[in-house]
């Protein structure tokens, strides 16, 4: 998505920790269409410029140990308030927008038995974290 996002003047960074003998299973096709949902949303919260930064790293959440695939943009960001429906089908902010895309992220993830979560500060941004079994 580097393409679209340089017409907008953001960049995308990728980094990748202490993972090179991770192994997860995924259905590739949905796991890239939820990448491709949270990217284009973090493109879309980015009003002037900035920067979209995803790295992988483990995580041990209790004793359960999964690969994070973390998505932190420095655009407009949400109050608590706004991330409380984000995940509701049909919510949307945007004058064009469906608001479909996190709910369906949302599925898919559970459907791998994984967690999406989504953590921001209004007007600094917002991070996506996706955990994955492994
Ligand atoms: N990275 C983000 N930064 C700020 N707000 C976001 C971000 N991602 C999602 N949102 C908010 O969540 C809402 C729902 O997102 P989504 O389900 O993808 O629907 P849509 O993009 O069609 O509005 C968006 O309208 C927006 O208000
Ligand atoms: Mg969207």
């Amino acid at each position: 998505m580097n393409n679209q996002a340089s017409l907008q003047n953001v960049s995308i960074n990728f980094s990748s920790n202490e993972v090179e003998n991770w192994e997860v299973m995924i259905d590739d096709s949905q796991i890239k269409q939820v990448l491709i949902n949270l990217i284009q949303n973090a493109i879309e919260a980015i009003i002037d410029e900035g920067t979209i930064t995803i790295s992988l790293s483990h995580v041990n959440v209790y004793d359960s140990s999964y690969i994070q695939i973390q998505i932190v943009d420095s655009g407009d960001g949400m109050t608590k308030e706004e991330q409380k429906s984000i995940f509701t089908p049909f919510h949307s902010s945007k004058e064009q927008g469906l608001g479909l895309g996190l709910s369906i992220c949302k599925d898919i993830i559970e459907s791998h038995k994984g967690i999406l979560t989504v953590s921001s500060v209004k007007h600094d941004g917002t991070t996506f974290k996706i955990l994955l079994p492994e």
